[in-house]
């Protein structure tokens, strides 16, 4: 890569991550999509696919919370009901055009119950397509579940070396990739457990990034954060998550780094925005480090337009609320409604 496209790069990389916005992801899949609509009893039509992202991209003055929109590829070729494409919509808010590239997971033969992800083929012809259609940023998902014995080595390094070949084929072409290696929140493990397998397996991603230059500056972490299983029922404060989590991002993950980015990943709405809150009460951090959250952000809004799909206005204020609490959030300003509430009448 030449200093050129290293500039392009990085200066995604700033428009993507300052302060205080984050990305929103509205890049579920087909099967993950229609699996949202069917549990509120949406018809699971492309049409409505459609009209739920249109809402999602014309939300008024979203753009001061989000940066980027992560896009499928359904959606990026999209238009609203006006005509006017989606992608021409987000430009001119000033919002980065993203797009999901990977095309879902495999199973890692030998390896019962692990996965890889899909998607190389056809790579570049369709990083040249979404290009031309605006996009500056792309992701890729890994998945890792932890069990008695998973995620394996060998789970661990054939990801590691999928996001290589992703992340190098991104930057060629002068799109930032987002390395997503997703540690679920399925199981009864303990916040120990998840802090051993997620320090391990950032060792490694990083280790087979580095060995292949991948420039570093111009690529962003999107990680989940260092939780307890959500079976295993252990009360943990937000307090232990940020700091372990803080611990090892700070010990596996390059400074140099574009960004980290967290994902939901089926955390409760109001924790996922306390914990990054109180990590940047931890601060100095030596990355950017803000929000790419898909369910935390959208959650009630689709509940609201499966309710009443006439009230667009309602849902998409929904949406900005959610937005605007995780921006706070990204800047450690957030503070809890309730929590503002009750503190204000011991003051009384
Ligand atoms: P969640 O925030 O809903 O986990 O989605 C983020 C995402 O992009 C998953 O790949």
């Amino acid at each position: 890569m030449n200093p050129t496209n290293q500039q392009i790069l990085i200066k995604t990389v700033a428009r993507l991550l300052t302060p205080p916005r984050g990305i929103l992801a509205i890049d579920e899949s087909m099967p993950t999509c229609n699996k949202r609509f069917e549990a509120l009893g949406i018809p699971t039509t492309e049409e409505n696919r459609r009209a739920y992202r249109e809402l999602l991209i014309t939300a008024p003055g979203i753009e001061q919370y989000i940066s980027g929109y992560i896009l499928f590829d359904e959606t990026i070729f999209q238009s609203a009901t006006d005509g006017t494409s989606f992608t021409s919509i987000l430009s001119a808010k000033g919002i980065e055009i993203g797009i999901k590239v990977d095309g879902g997971l495999a199973d890692l033969p030998g390896h019962p119950g692990e996965k890889i992800t899909k998607g190389l083929e056809g790579l570049q012809e369709r990083l040249t397509k979404y290009k031309k259609l605006g996009a500056t940023f792309a992701k890729w998902r890994g998945v890792y579940k932890i069990g008695e014995n998973t995620p394996s080595e060998e789970c661990m390094k054939e990801n590691a070396m999928l996001f290589v070949k992703y992340a190098k084929l991104c930057q060629e072409n002068d799109i930032v990739p987002i390395v997503e290696p997703e540690v679920l929140i399925d199981g009864d493990h303990k916040i120990e457990k998840c802090y051993q397998v997620t320090a391990r397996n950032l060792e490694i991603v990083f280790d087979e990034l580095k060995a292949a230059n991948i420039f570093l500056p111009g690529l962003i972490l999107k990680t989940s954060m260092v939780i307890p299983g959500k079976d295993s029922k252990l009360a943990v404060h937000g307090m232990e998550i940020a700091q372990e989590t803080i611990k090892c991002l700070k010990e596996k993950v390059p400074d140099i780094i574009g960004g980290i980015v967290f994902l939901s990943g089926g955390q409760k709405n109001e924790y996922v925005t306390e914990n990054l809150n109180k990590m940047h009460l931890l601060g100095p951090l030596p990355w950017p480090l803000s929000f790419s959250y898909g369910r935390a952000i959208q959650n009630q809004t689709l509940q609201s337009w499966a309710k009443n799909p006439n009230d667009i206005a309602h849902a998409q204020r929904l949406l900005l609320k959610a937005a605007e609490k995780n921006s706070l959030a990204s800047i450690g300003e957030y503070e809890d409604e309730k929590y503002i509430q009750n503190r204000s009448k011991d003051v009384v």
